[in-house]
């Protein structure tokens, strides 16, 4: 392993392509290297125990691809596994909890967050746990989402049925006055523009992709890890099961096309 290895980054499926984007934005001398897990999406419903051991063996296969550190793309893999993984991983692993608990921190004004998420994410409690831990006077409300994510991944960004089911979560925390929003779930951002027509108007909504990059630069260099070559890094994607209109998908989380997609079995 070199500071020139790739960075190892990881989601059940392709919502955290929304974070590699971000990354490659903040830091593109990096070499990325993403394993979506799409033939076991989604994970936001299954028990704690089988996510960790899903998270272990894709982080297995990263580091066996050379990874210099691990970013887990997925609240909730970060909910159920982070911690688990940080004890046997040897190089640096952080996930998408924690900045995004930072950001909202920083947004707030009247000390009234919301979280969605899954029901994993949300179950777990990890939002609230830290939020509190950071501000003990902050409010929180959490609502599970879960038609979230395979609208998302439909690509049913706006329309009728969409804008039913956002204010069909959306009414409780609207009714109760958060003034941000955490966008718990890596998929979540592609649906900003539906959301925030539906959100109490002034409400801040927190996408953790950039605090997630941002802090992925904190640990490189905190750690001595900063690539030092001179041109773009590379971007290697793989994926477990490689569906029909994959393409064009994960090119709405990235924001551009994508190319030499590669599919892997896992043990
Ligand atoms: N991307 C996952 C997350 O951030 C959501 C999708 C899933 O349920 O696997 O939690």
């Amino acid at each position: 392993m070199t500071n020139n290895s790739p960075i190892g980054i990881f989601d059940s499926g392709l919502g955290g392509l929304t974070v590699v984007r971000a990354i490659r934005e903040a830091l593109p001398r990096e070499a990325v290297i993403y394993l979506g897990d799409t033939a076991r999406v989604p994970y936001g419903n299954k028990s704690p125990a089988l996510v960790l051991e899903y998270a272990q063996q894709i982080t297995d296969f990263l580091l066996s691809s050379g990874a210099k550190m691990i970013v887990v793309a997925c609240n909730t893999a970060s909910a159920l596994a982070l911690e688990a993984l940080r004890k046997t991983v040897e190089v640096p692993v952080i996930g998408v909890i924690e900045p995004g608990v930072e950001t909202a921190l920083k947004a707030t004004l009247n000390h009234h967050i919301g979280v969605i998420g899954t029901i994993a994410t949300v179950s777990s409690g990890s939002y609230e746990t830290l939020l509190r831990k950071r501000n003990k006077t902050v409010k929180v409300i959490s609502r599970p989402c879960p038609l979230f994510v395979p609208l998302v991944e439909e690509g049913w960004l706006e329309g009728d049925v969409t804008t039913a089911v956002i204010k069909h979560y959306l009414q409780p925390l609207n009714q109760a006055g958060v003034d941000t929003l955490i966008l718990g779930c890596t998929h979540y951002p592609l649906l900003k523009p539906a959301l925030q027509e539906q959100v109490n108007p002034g409400t801040v909504l927190v996408d953790s992709a950039e605090a997630v990059a941002a802090e992925t630069a904190r640990v490189l260099d905190k750690n001595g890890l900063r690539s030092d070559r001179s041109e773009k890094g590379t971007f290697n994607c793989f994926v477990t099961d490689l569906p029909a209109r994959f393409e064009t998908v994960a090119g709405r989380f990235l924001g551009t096309g994508l190319a030499g997609i590669e599919t892997v079995h896992l043990p």
